[in-house]
Protein backbone atom coordinates (compact mmCIF):
# COMPACT_ATOMS: atom_id res chain seq x y z
CA UNK A 1 0.00 0.00 0.00
CA UNK A 2 1.75 3.82 -1.09
CA UNK A 3 2.38 6.18 1.39
CA UNK A 4 -0.86 8.19 0.66
CA UNK A 5 -3.00 5.63 2.06
CA UNK A 6 -2.37 6.75 5.30
CA UNK A 7 -5.48 8.47 6.42
CA UNK A 8 -4.70 12.63 7.06
CA UNK A 9 -5.26 14.48 10.25
CA UNK A 10 -5.35 17.99 8.51
CA UNK A 11 -5.38 20.11 11.78
CA UNK A 12 -2.96 20.60 14.25
CA UNK A 13 -3.22 18.23 17.45
CA UNK A 14 -1.43 20.74 19.44
CA UNK A 15 -3.95 23.46 19.05
CA UNK A 16 -5.35 25.33 21.91
CA UNK A 17 -8.80 23.66 21.32
CA UNK A 18 -7.01 20.02 21.44
CA UNK A 19 -4.63 20.80 24.54
CA UNK A 20 -7.62 22.01 26.52
CA UNK A 21 -9.74 19.08 26.01
CA UNK A 22 -8.24 16.06 24.46
CA UNK A 23 -10.61 13.31 24.34
CA UNK A 24 -12.28 14.36 21.21
CA UNK A 25 -8.65 14.40 19.32
CA UNK A 26 -7.63 11.22 20.67
CA UNK A 27 -10.86 9.78 19.54
CA UNK A 28 -10.49 10.87 15.72
CA UNK A 29 -7.22 9.69 15.69
CA UNK A 30 -7.74 6.20 16.47
CA UNK A 31 -10.80 5.56 14.51
CA UNK A 32 -8.94 7.18 11.58
CA UNK A 33 -6.89 4.27 11.39
CA UNK A 34 -3.60 2.27 12.79
CA UNK A 35 -1.53 4.75 11.67
CA UNK A 36 -2.22 8.31 10.81
CA UNK A 37 -0.21 11.31 8.88
CA UNK A 38 -0.31 14.99 9.74
CA UNK A 39 1.14 17.38 6.94
CA UNK A 40 0.90 19.98 9.00
CA UNK A 41 3.44 18.92 11.76
CA UNK A 42 5.25 16.59 9.34
CA UNK A 43 4.46 13.67 11.71
CA UNK A 44 3.39 10.06 11.64
CA UNK A 45 0.87 9.51 14.19
CA UNK A 46 -0.38 5.75 15.98
CA UNK A 47 -2.91 6.34 18.63
CA UNK A 48 -4.17 2.92 19.19
CA UNK A 49 -3.54 0.45 22.60
CA UNK A 50 -2.03 -1.67 20.15
CA UNK A 51 -0.49 -0.18 17.99
CA UNK A 52 1.43 2.59 21.21
CA UNK A 53 2.35 -0.94 22.67
CA UNK A 54 3.98 -2.34 19.64
CA UNK A 55 6.29 1.19 18.48
CA UNK A 56 7.11 1.19 22.24
CA UNK A 57 8.56 -2.49 21.87
CA UNK A 58 10.33 -1.73 18.73
CA UNK A 59 12.89 0.42 19.96
CA UNK A 60 16.03 -0.84 17.49
CA UNK A 61 13.93 0.73 14.56
CA UNK A 62 11.98 3.38 16.51
CA UNK A 63 14.87 5.31 17.62
CA UNK A 64 15.14 7.65 21.19
CA UNK A 65 18.38 9.04 20.25
CA UNK A 66 17.39 11.58 17.67
CA UNK A 67 14.94 12.91 19.72
CA UNK A 68 11.59 12.32 21.47
CA UNK A 69 9.16 15.03 21.12
CA UNK A 70 7.56 16.83 18.09
CA UNK A 71 9.35 19.57 18.08
CA UNK A 72 12.73 20.07 15.63
CA UNK A 73 14.43 22.56 16.95
CA UNK A 74 14.30 20.54 20.55
CA UNK A 75 15.10 17.34 18.53
CA UNK A 76 18.43 18.76 17.36
CA UNK A 77 19.18 19.50 21.05
CA UNK A 78 18.91 16.17 21.92
CA UNK A 79 21.97 14.90 21.38
CA UNK A 80 23.75 17.75 23.86
CA UNK A 81 23.87 16.12 27.17
CA UNK A 82 23.24 12.87 27.85
CA UNK A 83 19.89 11.73 29.31
CA UNK A 84 18.67 8.33 29.59
CA UNK A 85 15.44 8.88 28.09
CA UNK A 86 17.13 10.28 24.80
CA UNK A 87 19.96 7.26 24.63
CA UNK A 88 19.49 3.65 22.84
CA UNK A 89 21.28 0.46 22.97
CA UNK A 90 24.21 0.23 26.03
CA UNK A 91 24.57 3.74 26.52
CA UNK A 92 20.57 3.80 27.65
CA UNK A 93 21.15 0.51 29.70
CA UNK A 94 24.40 1.89 31.13
CA UNK A 95 22.71 4.87 32.44
CA UNK A 96 19.33 3.05 33.38
CA UNK A 97 20.81 1.02 35.36
CA UNK A 98 22.62 3.93 37.60
CA UNK A 99 19.34 6.28 37.59
CA UNK A 100 17.23 3.35 38.71
CA UNK A 101 18.89 1.78 41.14
CA UNK A 102 17.98 3.72 44.02
CA UNK A 103 14.62 4.50 42.87
CA UNK A 104 13.30 0.76 43.09
CA UNK A 105 10.99 -0.36 45.66
CA UNK A 106 13.25 -1.79 48.20
CA UNK A 107 15.28 1.36 48.44
CA UNK A 108 12.78 3.69 48.56
CA UNK A 109 10.64 1.62 51.30
CA UNK A 110 12.61 3.73 53.97
CA UNK A 111 10.67 7.44 52.87
CA UNK A 112 7.22 6.09 53.71
CA UNK A 113 7.40 7.27 57.35
CA UNK A 114 8.28 10.44 56.56
CA UNK A 115 5.50 10.60 53.50
CA UNK A 116 3.10 9.65 55.91
CA UNK A 117 3.84 12.05 58.55
CA UNK A 118 4.14 15.04 56.02
CA UNK A 119 0.70 14.20 54.67
CA UNK A 120 -1.09 13.47 57.33
CA UNK A 121 -0.11 16.64 59.12
CA UNK A 122 -1.56 18.34 55.93
CA UNK A 123 -4.80 16.47 55.61
CA UNK A 124 -5.52 16.95 59.40
CA UNK A 125 -5.13 21.18 58.37
CA UNK A 126 -7.45 20.69 55.55
CA UNK A 127 -10.34 19.05 56.55
CA UNK A 128 -13.19 21.19 57.33
CA UNK A 129 -11.66 23.75 56.04
CA UNK A 130 -12.87 26.18 53.37
CA UNK A 131 -12.21 24.89 49.65
CA UNK A 132 -8.71 24.86 48.69
CA UNK A 133 -6.77 24.13 45.70
CA UNK A 134 -5.84 20.23 45.49
CA UNK A 135 -3.58 20.57 43.28
CA UNK A 136 -1.52 22.88 45.57
CA UNK A 137 -1.77 21.79 48.84
CA UNK A 138 -2.31 17.82 48.48
CA UNK A 139 -1.32 16.61 44.82
CA UNK A 140 1.89 19.33 45.09
CA UNK A 141 2.87 18.27 49.13
CA UNK A 142 5.37 15.07 48.30
CA UNK A 143 6.46 15.67 44.68
CA UNK A 144 7.91 19.15 45.98
CA UNK A 145 8.43 18.39 49.55
CA UNK A 146 10.46 15.27 49.67
CA UNK A 147 11.27 14.39 45.94
CA UNK A 148 13.04 17.75 45.02
CA UNK A 149 15.07 16.69 48.21
CA UNK A 150 16.01 13.10 47.33
CA UNK A 151 17.72 14.51 44.15
CA UNK A 152 20.08 16.53 46.54
CA UNK A 153 20.72 20.21 44.73
CA UNK A 154 21.27 22.28 47.15
CA UNK A 155 20.56 26.54 46.36
CA UNK A 156 17.82 25.01 44.11
CA UNK A 157 14.52 25.41 44.76
CA UNK A 158 11.36 22.97 43.51
CA UNK A 159 9.58 26.59 42.04
CA UNK A 160 12.72 26.40 39.62
CA UNK A 161 12.18 22.63 38.75
CA UNK A 162 8.65 23.50 38.17
CA UNK A 163 8.98 26.10 35.86
CA UNK A 164 11.59 24.40 33.52
CA UNK A 165 10.05 20.95 33.74
CA UNK A 166 6.65 22.90 32.92
CA UNK A 167 8.53 24.84 29.77
CA UNK A 168 10.01 21.78 28.91
CA UNK A 169 7.39 19.70 28.41
CA UNK A 170 5.51 22.82 26.62
CA UNK A 171 8.53 22.18 23.97
CA UNK A 172 7.05 19.15 22.96
CA UNK A 173 5.37 20.70 19.83
CA UNK A 174 6.44 23.14 17.51
CA UNK A 175 6.75 26.84 18.33
CA UNK A 176 3.56 28.55 19.26
CA UNK A 177 2.98 32.32 20.72
CA UNK A 178 2.64 30.21 24.11
CA UNK A 179 5.40 27.99 24.36
CA UNK A 180 8.05 29.61 21.91
CA UNK A 181 9.71 32.18 24.68
CA UNK A 182 9.41 30.34 27.71
CA UNK A 183 10.75 27.02 25.92
CA UNK A 184 13.57 28.41 24.98
CA UNK A 185 14.31 30.30 27.59
CA UNK A 186 14.12 27.09 29.79
CA UNK A 187 16.43 25.32 27.67
CA UNK A 188 18.95 27.16 27.53
CA UNK A 189 18.91 27.75 31.32
CA UNK A 190 18.63 24.13 32.35
CA UNK A 191 21.57 23.41 30.07
CA UNK A 192 23.71 25.76 31.42
CA UNK A 193 22.61 24.79 34.68
CA UNK A 194 23.35 21.22 34.70
CA UNK A 195 26.49 21.88 33.27
CA UNK A 196 27.67 24.61 36.17
CA UNK A 197 26.75 21.85 38.72
CA UNK A 198 29.61 19.37 40.48
CA UNK A 199 29.94 17.06 43.30
CA UNK A 200 30.28 19.08 45.81
CA UNK A 201 27.21 21.09 45.26
CA UNK A 202 25.21 17.84 46.02
CA UNK A 203 23.91 16.46 49.66
CA UNK A 204 25.75 13.58 50.38
CA UNK A 205 23.55 10.19 49.94
CA UNK A 206 20.82 11.85 47.08
CA UNK A 207 20.15 11.11 43.69
CA UNK A 208 22.51 13.44 42.43
CA UNK A 209 25.51 12.24 44.72
CA UNK A 210 24.51 8.90 43.78
CA UNK A 211 25.39 9.22 39.90
CA UNK A 212 28.66 10.59 40.91
CA UNK A 213 29.88 7.35 43.31
CA UNK A 214 28.89 5.95 39.02
CA UNK A 215 31.42 8.26 37.93
CA UNK A 216 33.80 6.83 40.53
CA UNK A 217 32.98 3.05 39.84
CA UNK A 218 33.64 3.78 36.09
CA UNK A 219 30.28 3.29 35.18
CA UNK A 220 29.68 7.05 33.63
CA UNK A 221 32.01 9.98 32.85
CA UNK A 222 31.68 12.88 35.04
CA UNK A 223 29.70 15.04 31.77
CA UNK A 224 27.43 12.27 31.75
CA UNK A 225 26.76 12.52 35.32
CA UNK A 226 25.65 15.71 35.05
CA UNK A 227 23.41 15.25 31.66
CA UNK A 228 21.57 12.48 33.97
CA UNK A 229 20.84 15.05 37.20
CA UNK A 230 18.23 16.55 34.34
CA UNK A 231 16.84 12.69 34.13
CA UNK A 232 15.61 13.52 37.72
CA UNK A 233 14.76 16.98 37.46
CA UNK A 234 12.40 17.19 34.59
CA UNK A 235 10.28 14.22 34.98
CA UNK A 236 9.66 13.84 38.57
CA UNK A 237 6.97 16.38 39.99
CA UNK A 238 4.69 17.50 37.23
CA UNK A 239 3.66 13.79 36.15
CA UNK A 240 3.30 12.88 40.06
CA UNK A 241 1.57 15.61 40.95
CA UNK A 242 -1.31 15.85 37.77
CA UNK A 243 -1.40 12.16 38.23
CA UNK A 244 -2.97 12.37 42.19
CA UNK A 245 -5.18 15.08 40.94
CA UNK A 246 -6.79 12.75 38.95
CA UNK A 247 -6.75 10.24 41.61
CA UNK A 248 -8.72 12.88 43.97
CA UNK A 249 -11.24 14.00 41.12
CA UNK A 250 -11.97 10.54 40.42
CA UNK A 251 -12.62 9.02 44.02
CA UNK A 252 -14.97 12.44 44.62
CA UNK A 253 -16.83 12.48 41.90
CA UNK A 254 -17.28 8.48 40.78
CA UNK A 255 -20.13 7.77 42.81
CA UNK A 256 -19.43 4.52 44.46
CA UNK A 257 -15.61 4.79 44.45
CA UNK A 258 -14.49 6.26 47.65
CA UNK A 259 -17.06 4.14 49.20
CA UNK A 260 -15.24 0.71 47.61
CA UNK A 261 -11.95 1.84 48.64
CA UNK A 262 -13.09 2.79 52.30
CA UNK A 263 -15.04 -1.15 52.26
CA UNK A 264 -11.63 -2.61 51.03
CA UNK A 265 -8.36 -0.46 51.59
CA UNK A 266 -6.24 -3.13 49.52
CA UNK A 267 -8.31 -1.58 46.62
CA UNK A 268 -5.28 1.56 46.56
CA UNK A 269 -2.91 -0.14 43.97
CA UNK A 270 -5.78 -0.67 41.54
CA UNK A 271 -7.39 2.38 42.31
CA UNK A 272 -3.78 4.51 41.58
CA UNK A 273 -3.49 2.48 38.45
CA UNK A 274 -7.11 3.70 37.22
CA UNK A 275 -6.09 6.70 37.71
CA UNK A 276 -2.61 7.29 36.24
CA UNK A 277 -4.57 5.09 33.11
CA UNK A 278 -6.97 8.32 33.06
CA UNK A 279 -4.78 10.76 33.95
CA UNK A 280 -1.96 9.83 30.80
CA UNK A 281 -0.25 12.59 32.35
CA UNK A 282 2.65 12.43 29.59
CA UNK A 283 0.85 12.64 26.18
CA UNK A 284 3.11 10.52 25.02
CA UNK A 285 6.70 10.93 23.34
CA UNK A 286 7.72 10.78 19.50
CA UNK A 287 10.19 8.15 18.04
CA UNK A 288 12.40 8.60 14.68
CA UNK A 289 12.11 5.54 12.10
CA UNK A 290 15.83 4.59 11.22
CA UNK A 291 14.12 1.89 9.05
CA UNK A 292 10.83 1.45 7.35
CA UNK A 293 8.27 0.76 10.74
CA UNK A 294 5.41 -1.28 8.94
CA UNK A 295 1.80 -0.73 10.96
CA UNK A 296 -0.61 -2.84 9.72
CA UNK A 297 -1.08 -2.30 6.11
CA UNK A 298 0.94 1.39 6.75
CA UNK A 299 4.66 2.07 6.37
CA UNK A 300 6.53 4.83 8.63
CA UNK A 301 9.12 5.64 6.35
CA UNK A 302 12.98 5.52 7.27
CA UNK A 303 13.88 8.69 8.51
CA UNK A 304 10.23 10.19 9.61
CA UNK A 305 9.22 10.33 12.98
CA UNK A 306 5.82 8.83 14.66
CA UNK A 307 3.86 10.06 18.14
CA UNK A 308 3.16 7.00 20.19
CA UNK A 309 0.30 8.89 22.11
CA UNK A 310 0.20 6.92 25.46
CA UNK A 311 -3.00 9.14 26.53
CA UNK A 312 -5.00 7.85 23.39
CA UNK A 313 -3.95 4.26 23.99
CA UNK A 314 -4.78 4.03 27.41
CA UNK A 315 -8.62 5.59 26.16
CA UNK A 316 -8.87 3.17 23.36
CA UNK A 317 -12.20 1.22 23.50
CA UNK A 318 -10.81 -1.82 21.62
CA UNK A 319 -8.81 -1.93 24.79
CA UNK A 320 -10.56 -1.05 27.95
CA UNK A 321 -14.43 -1.01 27.71
CA UNK A 322 -15.95 2.32 28.71
CA UNK A 323 -12.82 3.78 28.97
CA UNK A 324 -13.54 7.29 30.42
CA UNK A 325 -15.50 5.32 33.21
CA UNK A 326 -13.19 5.12 36.64
CA UNK A 327 -13.49 1.28 37.60
CA UNK A 328 -11.72 1.08 41.20
CA UNK A 329 -11.60 -2.48 40.70
CA UNK A 330 -10.03 -2.40 36.68
CA UNK A 331 -6.90 -2.94 37.70
CA UNK A 332 -5.39 -1.86 34.33
CA UNK A 333 -1.31 -3.34 34.66
CA UNK A 334 -0.30 -3.20 31.06
CA UNK A 335 -1.61 0.79 30.57
CA UNK A 336 0.74 2.79 29.25
CA UNK A 337 1.21 6.29 30.97
CA UNK A 338 4.59 5.37 32.38
CA UNK A 339 5.55 4.00 29.23
CA UNK A 340 6.63 0.67 28.27
CA UNK A 341 9.54 -1.56 27.12
CA UNK A 342 13.10 -0.26 27.32
CA UNK A 343 11.94 2.87 28.49
CA UNK A 344 9.64 2.25 31.11
CA UNK A 345 9.60 5.15 33.89
CA UNK A 346 12.16 4.61 36.68
CA UNK A 347 10.10 6.63 39.39
CA UNK A 348 6.40 5.18 39.15
CA UNK A 349 7.83 3.13 42.59
CA UNK A 350 8.19 6.13 44.02
CA UNK A 351 5.12 8.00 42.52
CA UNK A 352 2.92 4.66 44.11
CA UNK A 353 4.45 5.36 46.77
CA UNK A 354 3.64 9.31 47.29
CA UNK A 355 -0.14 8.24 45.61
CA UNK A 356 -0.06 5.30 48.35
CA UNK A 357 0.87 7.02 51.57
CA UNK A 358 -2.15 9.78 50.18
CA UNK A 359 -5.05 7.49 49.91
CA UNK A 360 -3.82 6.00 53.21
CA UNK A 361 -4.10 9.54 54.60
CA UNK A 362 -7.33 10.15 53.27
CA UNK A 363 -8.49 6.65 54.66
CA UNK A 364 -7.69 7.72 58.39
CA UNK A 365 -8.90 11.19 58.18
CA UNK A 366 -11.53 11.55 55.74
CA UNK A 367 -15.29 10.64 55.70
CA UNK A 368 -15.92 12.20 51.79
CA UNK A 369 -14.00 14.45 49.16
CA UNK A 370 -15.75 16.91 47.73
CA UNK A 371 -15.04 18.83 44.15
CA UNK A 372 -16.46 22.23 43.88
CA UNK A 373 -17.12 23.87 40.60
CA UNK A 374 -15.23 22.73 37.49
CA UNK A 375 -11.32 22.02 37.78
CA UNK A 376 -9.02 23.94 35.60
CA UNK A 377 -7.43 22.34 32.77
CA UNK A 378 -3.51 23.08 32.29
CA UNK A 379 -3.02 23.69 28.47
CA UNK A 380 0.43 22.56 27.99
CA UNK A 381 1.92 20.04 24.64
CA UNK A 382 3.24 17.41 26.43
CA UNK A 383 1.24 17.12 29.42
CA UNK A 384 -2.10 17.06 30.54
CA UNK A 385 -3.80 17.63 33.90
CA UNK A 386 -5.53 20.03 35.82
CA UNK A 387 -4.05 23.27 36.73
CA UNK A 388 -6.73 23.77 39.84
CA UNK A 389 -8.89 21.42 41.49
CA UNK A 390 -11.20 23.34 44.14
CA UNK A 391 -11.78 20.55 47.18
CA UNK A 392 -13.29 20.32 50.19
CA UNK A 393 -12.48 17.38 52.96
CA UNK A 394 -14.93 16.40 55.21
CA UNK A 395 -13.97 15.04 58.79
CA UNK A 396 -14.78 11.93 60.14
CA UNK A 397 -17.29 11.81 62.40
C1 LIG B 1 2.91 9.27 37.76
C2 LIG B 1 4.12 9.75 37.57
C3 LIG B 1 4.91 9.53 36.31
C4 LIG B 1 4.50 9.33 35.02
C5 LIG B 1 3.07 9.30 34.49
C6 LIG B 1 5.69 9.13 34.22
C7 LIG B 1 5.70 8.85 32.85
C8 LIG B 1 6.80 8.40 32.13
C9 LIG B 1 6.77 7.91 30.77
C10 LIG B 1 5.56 7.85 29.86
C11 LIG B 1 8.04 7.52 30.44
C12 LIG B 1 8.48 6.84 29.13
C13 LIG B 1 9.45 7.58 28.29
C14 LIG B 1 9.59 7.02 26.89
O1 LIG B 1 8.87 6.12 26.47
O2 LIG B 1 10.45 7.53 26.16
C15 LIG B 1 8.86 7.80 31.60
C16 LIG B 1 10.22 7.59 31.66
C17 LIG B 1 11.03 8.10 32.66
N1 LIG B 1 10.61 8.64 33.87
FE1 LIG B 1 8.71 8.84 34.49
N2 LIG B 1 6.79 9.25 35.02
C18 LIG B 1 6.37 9.49 36.30
C19 LIG B 1 7.17 9.68 37.42
C20 LIG B 1 8.55 9.78 37.39
C21 LIG B 1 9.41 10.12 38.51
C22 LIG B 1 8.90 10.38 39.93
C23 LIG B 1 10.69 10.14 38.04
C24 LIG B 1 12.01 10.42 38.73
C25 LIG B 1 12.19 10.43 40.02
C26 LIG B 1 10.66 9.76 36.63
C27 LIG B 1 11.75 9.63 35.81
C28 LIG B 1 11.71 9.05 34.55
C29 LIG B 1 12.91 8.77 33.75
C30 LIG B 1 14.32 9.07 34.14
C31 LIG B 1 12.48 8.16 32.57
C32 LIG B 1 13.33 7.66 31.41
C33 LIG B 1 13.44 6.15 31.44
C34 LIG B 1 14.10 5.59 30.21
O3 LIG B 1 14.27 6.30 29.21
O4 LIG B 1 14.48 4.42 30.24
N3 LIG B 1 9.34 9.57 36.28
N4 LIG B 1 8.08 8.33 32.62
Amino acid sequence: VPMSAVPVYSGNPFSEENLRDSKPLYKELRDLGRLVWVPELDLYVAARFEDVQKGLRSPKVLISSNGVVANPAVNTMSAVQASTILSDGQDHLRFKKVLSAPLMPKPIEGLRGRLTEMIDEKVAQLVNAEPFDAMREIASLLPIGVVAEMIGLRGFTADQMLFWSDAMFDGFAPPSARNEEKTQTANVEFFKFLMSQNRDNLVPGSLGSKLFEAVDAGELVEQEALGLLGDYIVPSLDTTILSTGEMLYRLAVTPGAWDAYVANPDLAPKIILEAVRMASVIRGFTRYAAEDYPVGDFVVPKGARVWLINAAANLDERKYPDPDDFKVDRDPRDQLAWGHGVHLCVGKHLAQLEMETILGSLLRKVERLEVVGEPTPLINSGIQGFENLQMRLHAKA
